[in-house]
Order: structure tokens, then C-alpha cells, then sequence
């Protein structure tokens, strides 16, 4: 019987337990493989004791629960791993070791469920010859080669809820609004979010904005009877001709540059515009809870076609989505780079043509 091992590395997103779920069913229904769940991502293969048996009896009820019942962490980089002892801390390339466990617990493959930076880390490992599928979430949707990741449309639901309930507190008050998203370096989540939630303007990564056309915007809905404005900003997003605002730099060993603060920086600059403004950061309510539908049968598609590939033996690949279609491409490719928003088609235009602001 074949050992096949699955983690989920970097931040959670709703749909991770669907992907799990699907793995061990499929595996189990199938190939009559047996699989081995490693916990709190590549930290799993480098501590003792961090690993269980998942088998179809242990996984039932996780199809709609959110987060991800292995744990996950985004500080476990083995080629970056950071040990402290007495207080020092020491990062070393632990790569070696962490390929030698998994041939220790006798795994024919391994399935690493993450974001960019884990499917870079599963890239490098396959480089140096470890059997490895991967599978794309994140909630940014900034994945290469796929045409979304699971988890993006829940964020995107949850965010849109938000905007409603704002759009009526708005209303009564006669405010602007201005919601801070996440998204990281990528705008997806504000584009679709103010698309959905009915905004009026929305700034994105990818189009650095001049606070004066904002401004300009805002100052027009009021004069043609508009007393409240609904502003979607993107964590990542810049000023034309400034920088992203961060709350914490990256740090050596794990642990990304952590973006926020620029939806209360937009907010006090449309202030000065005459209007009383209010600004919400939504942070991690747009990671938590259940999978809506579709990111429950795309995390479903996504594991069963993990475990296809580790039964062809397509080591290297990740899972994605193309048109209706589950496909794979090489973890090469999808190193490549970041999936941005595309700025003169597609939603962008159509947000235009409906008289959303990108502020430019
Ligand atoms: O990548 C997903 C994401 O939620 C980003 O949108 C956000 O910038 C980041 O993770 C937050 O990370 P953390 O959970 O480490 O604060």
C-alpha cells in the first residue's frame, strides 16, 4: 500500500479541510493508498510527533469547517528554519534533513497544500528530488497558472456582506466608508468586493492612485445628491509615486512583510474633502469560517486531482484551474511570479464603465 503524506503550510483559508477531506477519501476509495497527515506545515517533517494517520472515518464532518484541522504555519521554511536556543536565534538549511524524514516515514509522495511562498518551498524540495503534488490557496488569489484559488471567493463573499451592512449605516449618517481589505501585493479581493458590494471607488495594488481624483469622485456624488460613499482599499494598495504601508517587515526564518494601514491613511485625506468618514479594516474575518459552495467543490476537485497526479507519478505539479476544466502545470512555472490584476480589461474596464473610481 502506498504512504502518501498532505500538509497545509502559510496563512489558513476556508476550503483547506475540503482539499484534505477529498485527498484522504479519494486516496482511500480509489488507490487504496493510506495517508498520513503532517501538522502545522513543513514543521510537521522536522519536529517529532507532528504526525497521524488520516483515514476516511477521522476526516467526516470537516467538509464545511474552516481553517485547517492539520494546522498550518508560515514560519517553517526548512531551507530558512530558524531554531532558537538561550535566548539566540540561528537560521540553517534544514532541507536535507527534512527529505531524509520523509523517507524515514516511507512517503511515496507528498501533497503540500499552500501559497506561493509554500509552493515555492514544495518547488525547491522537488528539486532535490522529493516526490511532491502541490495544490493553490490562498484567499489573494495571486497564484500563477490557475484561474483562482479556492478560498478567494469566500473571502470575496464575506467582504461583500460587509460592504452591505456598511452601505446602510453610510446612508443614515451621511459618511464615506472606506473598508480596508486584504489581498497582499494583488487587488482581486477589493476589485471584486467593490464590484459585488456596490463601491464607488476602489483602490488596488496595481493602479496607484492620486488621493485628488478620490477626492474629486466623492465631491461630485455629494453634488449630485449622494451623501454617502462607499471606498474599498486595498491593504496593498500605494499613492501614485509612494509605497505600500507596512506594519511589520519581513523577518529572516519566516514570517512575511505584514501590509496594513493604508485604508485609515485614505480615510484621513478624504476627510480633508469635507466629508465625516469611517474606516473598517476587515482583517481575518475574511479568513475564517466555512467554504461557501464553490470553494467547497473546487477544494474538492483540487484534492482528488492530487491524488490522480501522485498516482501518474507527476511529481513537480500543481493542480489548477482552467476554464471548467482541473488540469496541472509545473511547480516551475507557477514560481514564476505573483498574479496580478489586469488594468485596462476585463473587470477593471467593467468597473469603469459602471463609474467606480480607481483613483486615477
Ligand atoms: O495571504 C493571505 C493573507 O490573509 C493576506 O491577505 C494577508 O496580507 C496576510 O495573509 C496576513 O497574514 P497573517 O495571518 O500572517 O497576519
Amino acid at each position: 500500500m502506498k504512504k502518501v503524506g498532505v500538509l497545509t503550510g502559510g496563512g489558513d483559508c476556508p476550503g483547506l479541510n475540503a482539499v484534505i477531506r477529498a485527498v484522504v477519501k479519494s486516496a482511500s476509495v480509489k488507490y487504496n493508498y493510506q495517508v498520513i497527515g503532517i501538522e502545522d506545515g513543513f514543521d510537521g517533517l522536522v519536529l517529532p510527533n507532528k504526525t497521524r494517520d488520516l483515514t476516511p472515518w477521522s476526516i467526516r464532518g470537516i467538509l464545511p469547517v474552516g481553517g485547517t484541522i492539520l494546522g498550518t504555519t508560515n514560519r517553517s521554511n526548512p531551507f530558512e528554519y530558524k531554531f532558537t536556543k538561550d535566548g539566540k536565534s540561528e537560521i540553517r538549511n534544514i532541507s536535507r534533513e527534512v527529505l531524509n524524514n520523509i523517507q524515514s516515514m516511507g512517503l511515496d509522495a507528498l501533497i503540500v497544500i499552500g501559497g506561493d511562498g509554500t509552493l515555492k518551498i514544495a518547488h525547491e524540495l522537488f528539486k532535490l528530488g522529493c516526490p511532491v503534488v502541490g495544490v493553490p490557496k490562498t484567499i489573494d488569489n495571486d497564484i500563477l497558472a490557475t484561474d483562482v484559488t479556492f478560498g478567494f471567493h469566500t473571502a470575496v463573499q464575506t467582504a461583500t456582506d460587509a460592504l452591505d451592512r456598511l452601505h446602510t449605516t453610510a446612508e443614515s449618517h451621511h459618511r464615506v466608508m472606506v473598508v480596508e481589505v486584504m489581498g497582499r501585493y494583488v487587488g482581486w479581493i477589493a476589485l471584486e468586493t467593490g464590484i459585488g458590494g456596490g463601491a464607488d471607488v476602489i483602490l488596488i495594488p496595481e493602479i496607484p492612485f492620486d488621493i485628488e481624483k478620490v477626492g474629486q469622485k466623492i465631491t461630485d456624488r455629494r453634488k449630485g445628491g449622494s451623501r454617502s460613499s462607499i471606498v474599498v482599499v486595498s491593504e496593498g494598495a500605494k499613492p501614485r509615486g509612494g509605497d505600500v504601508s507596512v506594519l511589520y517587515t519581513a523577518e529572516a526564518g519566516g514570517g512575511a512583510e505584514r501590509l496594513g494601514g493604508i485604508g485609515n491613511k485614505v480615510g484621513a485625506k478624504i476627510s480633508c474633502y469635507g466629508m465625516e468618514v469611517r474606516v473598517t479594516v476587515l482583517g481575518h474575518l475574511q479568513r475564517g469560517g466555512s467554504p461557501c459552495a464553490f470553494d467547497r467543490i473546487l477544494s474538492t476537485q483540487f484534492g482528488v486531482s492530487a491524488v490522480d497526479l501522485v498516482a501518474r507519478k507527476r511529481f513537480g505539479e500543481m493542480v489548477c484551474l482552467r476554464g471548467k476544466g482541473i488540469e496541472s502545470v509545473s511547480l516551475s512555472e507557477v514560481a514564476q511570479g505573483q498574479k496580478t490584476v489586469p488594468t485596462e480589461e476585463g473587470l477593471v474596464k467593467v468597473a469603469e464603465s459602471i463609474g467606480i473610481s480607481f483613483g486615477r
